[in-house]
């Protein structure tokens, strides 16, 4: 199936055109950027309340140009996946989770809450009406599900915005970190911080990642493929690698920092469950810079990025390096089969993480 898409905007002026295919698509080459599908989900704020949800065929959106997310960062996002299953049906992971964060995340920055059940709706009907571009199963591609709530109405004091909106949309990809499920290398580096101590770093606002863009191109420049952050008040602590969260393993024990100014990951929780279920005991602490010599396996841990084993952390300022081995670890390999068997619906899922749509 060939799909050709036509932004309706300038459709009389010239026919501006995507495609890629569904079928024949090498998934293991798609990688992780935009791609149009043919429907977006979208809600609007005004008047103190959540409007009904609207499907739309555009990828623009038309807002004023004095809109508090255009100046002053007011905007969320969240992410989060669907998978095709061996029976046909799509499995949508965890999004009770993310309506949540995103509610954290508009507590954070003055945005009113979107409707957990509002939110769950809006992701259903966003999937429905694209399932023909969820990648098939065993293919080791989904389809990434972007929540964006941004202020719309416009202010030119720093306040919030009075309007908002909501919108959903979808596209098929594959792991963030092109070499998937192979050991990658981070770099850490005590000049840059994402976020400060009480900032922003636990809300998943764009404002973040703007922070985190100078170091990430220059990790990226060196041949790392993110930057592993520390506390941004001493430098002492491990805190998250760039979009992933960062867990360690040694003697039976998965490891993860514990951190005011880190994104509350759904999936590292969801590993800590799995590895309390495979046997290992779980620590959510601080976890000191020179803690990384003692560890067996490292990794990173996010939607986009699933598993992401590290192979070797160079610490810039140091001039020191960890190395972990070429190969993902026996624990890393045991806790992301589990996972992405659960996400699948290859086995069973004791804690009803799973939305499956028929
Ligand atoms: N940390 C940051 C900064 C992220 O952007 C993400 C991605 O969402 C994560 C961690 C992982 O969170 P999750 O597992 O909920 O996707
Ligand atoms: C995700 O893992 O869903 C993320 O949001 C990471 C991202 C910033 C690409």
């Amino acid at each position: 199936m060939v799909f050709f898409f036509v932004n309706f905007r300038d459709s009389k002026k010239a026919v501006q055109q995507i495609t890629y295919t569904m079928e024949n698509q090498d998934w293991k080459k798609i990688g992780f950027g935009y791609r149009k599908a043919n429907f977006n989900v979208r809600c609007t704020y005004k008047n103190g309340e959540w409007g009904d949800l609207e499907l739309n065929d555009s990828e623009y959106i038309n807002m004023h140009m004095a809109a508090t997310s255009l100046h002053y960062g007011q905007e969320a996002f969240e992410g989060l996946k669907a998978f095709m299953g061996k029976d046909g049906k799509i499995r949508i992971f965890r999004m009770d989770e993310n309506a949540k964060r995103m509610q954290s995340s508009c507590d954070g920055i003055l945005m009113p809450r979107l409707p957990i059940e509002k939110f769950q709706e809006a992701v259903k009907l966003a999937v429905e009406k694209n399932k023909d571009f969820v990648p098939p199963y065993g293919s080791g591609a989904s389809l990434y599900i972007r929540p964006l709530l941004i202020g719309t109405g416009p202010e030119i004091g720093v306040k919030p915005a009075g309007e908002y909106l909501f919108i959903i949309f979808v596209m098929p990809v594959g792991p963030y970190f092109p070499e998937g499920f192979k050991p990658t290398d981070l770099l850490i580096m005590r000049k840059f911080d994402r976020a400060a101590p009480q900032g922003t770093g636990k809300y998943k606002v764009g404002g973040n990642y703007a922070a985190s863009l100078t170091a990430g191109k220059k990790a990226k420049s060196e041949g790392y493929s993110a930057v592993l952050y520390l506390d941004s008040r001493e430098k002492k602590f491990i805190d998250e690698c760039g979009p992933a969260n960062f867990f360690g393993i040694k003697n039976e024990t998965y490891i993860t920092p514990e951190s005011d100014s880190i994104l509350p990951s759904i999936t590292n929780k969801s590993l800590m469950q799995i590895a309390k279920d495979l046997g290992l005991k779980v620590e959510c602490r601080k976890v000191p810079v020179e803690e990384l010599e003692t560890f067996e396996e490292v990794g990173a841990c996010g939607t986009a990025a699933v598993i992401s084993p590290i192979k070797r952390i160079y610490d810039d300022d140091l001039d020191k390096e960890y190395n972990y081995g070429t190969e993902p670890g026996p624990w890393s390999t045991k806790l992301y089969e589990k996972l992405r068997a659960i996400q699948d619906g290859d086995a069973p899922d004791p804690y009803g993480w799973v939305a499956v749509i028929d």
